[in-house]
């Protein structure tokens, strides 16, 4: 598959797709959300690929936000088709079964905040910055800040940055729970690739049961949370990988999972 705005490489079952127009800090127009809701189907539809790694091109920015250009020239009407186009590409990169990390090498701003936090967890490197400025432009958030920031560091930290519009270092954001790791710009890929390597080695239907054990509980009562963690439980004591794993163990060996 060819694209413009995007670039998608994959190796050993790990898919990397990068956000490519470093010139606008790799700003999200129409064309490359089309791009990008491509490239999250066909990952979709490959068995074979294990993670899912987003980063930015350029050593400026993870994604600066939607592109503002053609933001300004929306009516009510085209705004609505564009927020659905970003939000169906965002709403089928959290159904993807398989885990995804965002490595945050720049601004994450915005909708590039918002992709971010879709994503499963987030490495940053210590160059990067973060935000939801788009009260900055008399706008709110469209893919989902004003949701998914209060629901990762709680209502009173999400609002203070969405009713500023200020930006926060790595550091910061690792406080606030936002990033799981932060690291050297010139090491941010080696360590995301390592923690992707180890994931993609593990079983993978325990890793689809735990991302939607996680993810269906976290939407729902704890008793209906934990009934769904007790199906997920059964689901992957039914399978040969947990047949594998647990041989494996006693046997004294390293598991060797088929994804079965
Ligand atoms: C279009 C953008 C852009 C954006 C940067 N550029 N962000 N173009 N849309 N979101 C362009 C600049 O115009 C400039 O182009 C080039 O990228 C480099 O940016 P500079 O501003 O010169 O760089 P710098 O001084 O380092 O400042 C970086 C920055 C600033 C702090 C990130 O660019 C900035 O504030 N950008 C806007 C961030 C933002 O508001 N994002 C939220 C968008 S709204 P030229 O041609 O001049 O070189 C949003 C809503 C999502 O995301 C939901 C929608 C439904």
């Amino acid at each position: 598959m060819s694209y413009e705005h995007i670039s998608v490489a994959t190796e050993q079952g790990i898919t990397t797709i990068t956000f490519n127009r470093p010139k606008a800090l790799n700003a999200l127009n129409s064309a490359l959300l089309e791009e990008f809701a491509r490239a999250v189907e066909a990952v979709a539809a490959d068995e074979e690929i294990r993670v899912l790694v987003l980063t930015g091109a350029g050593d400026k920015a993870f994604v600066a936000g939607a592109d503002i250009t053609e933001l300004a020239r929306l009516d009510t009407l085209k705004a609505k088709v564009f927020i659905n186009r970003g939000l169906s590409a965002i709403n089928a990169l959290t159904q993807l079964s398989i885990p995804v990390i965002a490595a945050v090498n720049g601004f994450a701003l915005g909708g590039g905040l918002e992709i971010a936090m879709a994503c499963d967890f987030i490495y940053a490197s210590e160059k990067a910055s973060f935000g939801q400025p788009e009260i900055k432009l008399g706008l709110i958030p469209g893919y989902g800040g004003t949701q998914r920031l209060p629901r990762i560091i709680g209502a009173a930290q999400a609002k203070e940055l969405l009713f500023t519009g200020k930006m926060i270092s790595a550091v910061e954001a690792l406080r606030l729970g936002i990033v799981n790791k932060v690291v050297a710009p010139e090491a941010l890929m080696d360590t995301v690739m390592a923690t992707a390597r180890e994931m993609a080695a593990m079983g993978r239907v325990s890793v689809r049961a735990v991302k939607q054990a996680v993810d269906n509980g976290l939407n729902a009562d704890l008793t209906t949370a934990l009934r769904i963690e007790t199906d997920a439980f059964a689901l992957c004591m039914a399978s040969p990988d947990a047949k594998e794993g647990t041989s494996a163990f006693l046997e004294k060996r390293k598991p060797a999972f088929t994804g079965k």
